[in-house]
């Protein structure tokens, strides 16, 4: 049936934006329109894209965003001040501790100043957990890891909350929610680390999920909402940041994955829900035209994939259903 394109929902609804391409085709202008709530740049707001050298810092892409959200009343929120992944090179030049300090602070201090009062609301640190976490190396390699281990986490979460008081502060994480040893020492690694930034007064307000569902694996439904209860006790708000379904091993027809696809996204919403419902609902993207999964998990088949609310036509899937019955209630 058809899907009620109310465009506002209890639980506000909104997706990742690759920001030309949503500028120039109708369709894909239109989509956002009609759904979202709140929108973050897919990129633009990364280290990779925002400073090319030490000494710039390049906004034009996430101006763009914020000039669209702004002219329509869209939230936009911040990704990412601190993460592994999509860096410079010239990062690999920070020496020493002292000078990963100075040019952590200084990046959060340019940007989340710029934004103050248009951005409110930030993944501060993204991806902080191993992928195999251990007792001895729970917190994932990076830049910053490296010079100053996992005080950069704090140190990024002061910074941001100095420069702007007001902002909601997010740690985003994922792969929490399948049923495998390494989801469970994910979650243990991550509550480690939170019970620890609470226990020093840190600031945080709310944890990201980010929802890269595994089509082909079950939810561990009882697994997440015990995690999620946990987090929810030391006074921390949900968010769904980045959801969307790998379907790259999930076989079948496409009605049939189509379903699949949106039984995944309903028990994971469930499961969290069950525990807190969460303040905000994002897709990694809105529609199968635009969207990162067939660059790392294309199908043998040759079959598209359909990780998203909307097909490669802006036409609404199951999936979508599932989101907006979940973000009505
Ligand atoms: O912009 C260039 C383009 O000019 C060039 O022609 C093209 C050729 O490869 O590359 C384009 O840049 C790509 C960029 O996405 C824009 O689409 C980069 O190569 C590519 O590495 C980059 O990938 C993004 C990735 O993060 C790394 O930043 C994905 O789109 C984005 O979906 C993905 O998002 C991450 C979240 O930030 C964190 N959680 C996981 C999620 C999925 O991996």
């Amino acid at each position: 049936g058809a899907v009620a394109q109310t465009g506002r929902t209890t639980i506000p609804y909104g997706a990742a934006i690759r920001i030309d391409p949503m500028l120039e085709e109708p369709d894909y202008r239109k989509a956002v329109l009609d759904y979202c709530q709140v929108v973050v740049g897919e990129g633009g707001l990364k280290w990779i894209d925002l400073r090319p050298d030490r000494d710039s810092f390049v906004f034009d892409q996430p101006d763009r965003l914020l000039a669209f959200a702004e002219e329509h009343g869209l939230e936009m929120r911040g990704h990412t001040l601190a993460w592994y992944a999509a860096m410079p090179d010239w990062v690999e030049t920070i020496a020493s501790a002292e000078e990963a300090r100075t040019e952590l602070v200084r990046h959060i201090e340019t940007v989340v100043g710029r934004y103050k009062g248009r951005i409110s609301s930030w993944d501060v640190v993204n991806e902080p957990i191993a992928d195999h976490p251990t007792r001895e190396a729970p917190i994932r390699d990076s830049v910053w890891q490296r010079h100053l281990g996992k005080d950069y986490i704090e140190l990024a979460l002061r910074t941001t909350a100095k420069v702007n008081p007001d902002a909601r502060l997010v740690i985003n994480d994922f792969d929490f929610e399948q049923p495998t040893d390494k989801a469970r020492a994910r979650r243990k690694a991550f509550l480690d680390l939170i019970r620890e930034l609470k226990a020093r007064d840190v600031p945080l307000h709310a944890i990201g999920l980010q929802g890269h569902l595994q089509g082909e694996i079950a939810i561990d439904k009882s697994g997440l909402t015990a995690f999620v209860a946990e987090l929810a006790s030391m006074d921390l708000a949900i968010m769904v940041t980045e959801l969307d379904i790998i379907d790259n091993l999930l076989p079948g027809p496409e009605i049939e994955r189509d379903g699949i696809i949106a039984q995944r996204a309903k028990d994971f919403l469930d499961a969290i829900g069950a525990a807190k419902r969460p303040e905000a609902v994002l897709t990694w993207g809105i529609s199968d035209r635009h969207t990162w999964v067939p660059i790392w998990f294309s199908r043998d088949d040759g079959m598209p994939n359909r990780p998203l609310p909307l097909d490669a036509d802006f036409r609404p899937k199951p999936l979508m259903q599932v989101i907006q019955d979940f973000c009505a209630e």
